[in-house]
């Protein structure tokens, strides 16, 4: 295990195992039957899986964990070190309809993806906290670069040199997407719920889970017992996801996550940004932030 360094694609830069078989990505076709969520790293992505998989087995956890991955959904990138299989291997296998994770920009998502109408889900949270959470992780996941002080890593994330580069770019692809097919199917209320990217926040989440349950739910055309949401509301409460061995990564060893730096279930909080950044760094972040989403109106919260 190696700390390798990034590689850009197309202008972004990604860990060298994927950008050294992107051409097997790129050409990556789903099913139309295919969901697919798509975060920046550390926004929320195993919560959301989690979520979707209790859904989809009407709230039966042991069900859940007859799935062919170790790790919930796979991923669509590859991961080559061992003992993270390749997401694409596990996609082979697997019938669809396939839940199906990727960091990818929107730019880079494979074209596949949109011209067979899929459903997609993203997931975003805060900068400031996404990117606390993502700095604790690139401590302890051997495979990332390292991350340095970590005043010089808000700086490498404002400059988007982290792995999946920017952030700002990729809340803004997502949703850029989103309001074109809101204009798109403005006479079609029903398609616009069904059809488009279903937009999500951390935030909303840990402020009202329920509600963002039973959002997801209506999404995938779902339809679950209340019983049932509030036990998939209990089962993805942070406490009973970090115990679980199917959602807190401990069948990634060492020397891939050491999770005696960081455990995977982190924190789980909104705010913990206040805990790292001084007012100086977080005016400087203010300030470059409004720049880099001038124009762009995501109704981000916790942010100041
Ligand atoms: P923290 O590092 O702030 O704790 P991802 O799954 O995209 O890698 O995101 C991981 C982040 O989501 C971590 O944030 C983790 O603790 C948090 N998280 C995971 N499950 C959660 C849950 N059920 N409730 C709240 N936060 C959760």
């Amino acid at each position: 295990i190696s700390r390798f360094p990034l590689i850009p694609v197309r202008g972004v830069p990604l860990m060298c195992s994927i950008a050294n078989n992107w051409d097997s990505v790129w050409s990556f076709c789903p099913d139309p039957a295919d969901l697919l969520i798509a975060t920046y790293p550390k926004a929320g992505t195993t919560w959301t899986q989690e979520i979707v998989d209790l859904l989809l087995h009407n709230g039966d956890a042991e069900a859940c964990k007859r799935a062919p991955t170790p790790v919930r959904s796979p991923f669509l990138e590859i991961f080559s070190p061992p003992p993270i299989p390749s997401g694409l291997d596990y996609l082979k296998n697997m019938d669809p309809p396939r839940i199906i994770k990727t960091h990818l920009p929107f730019q880079l998502v494979p074209t596949g993806f949109w011209e067979n109408k899929c459903k997609v889900i993203y997931v975003s949270r805060n900068a400031k906290d996404n990117l606390v959470s993502y700095f604790h992780f690139d401590c302890m996941n051997m495979t990332q670069p390292e991350p340095g002080p970590w005043e010089g890593y808000i700086s490498k994330f404002m400059h988007g040199e982290l792995s999946w580069g920017s952030w700002y770019d990729h809340v803004k692809g997502y949703w850029a997407e989103r309001e074109k097919r809101n204009i798109l199917y403005l006479f079609y209320e029903d398609m616009k719920e069904k059809r488009n990217i279903l937009y999500l926040f951390y935030e909303d989440m840990k402020e009202n889970p329920r509600r963002e349950v039973e959002r997801i739910m209506r999404y995938l055309d779902l339809s679950v017992s209340d019983e049932v949401i509030s036990r998939i509301v209990e089962l993805t409460s942070f406490k009973n996801m970090k115990e679980n061995p199917m959602t807190n990564y401990s069948c990634v060893p060492p020397p891939v996550f050491d999770q005696s730096i960081s455990p995977f279930m982190r924190k789980g909080e909104v705010g913990d940004w206040r805990n790292h950044f001084t007012p100086e760094q977080s005016k400087m972040f203010d300030e470059d932030y409004e720049k880099q989403m001038k124009g762009v109106n995501i109704p981000f919260r916790d942010l100041i």
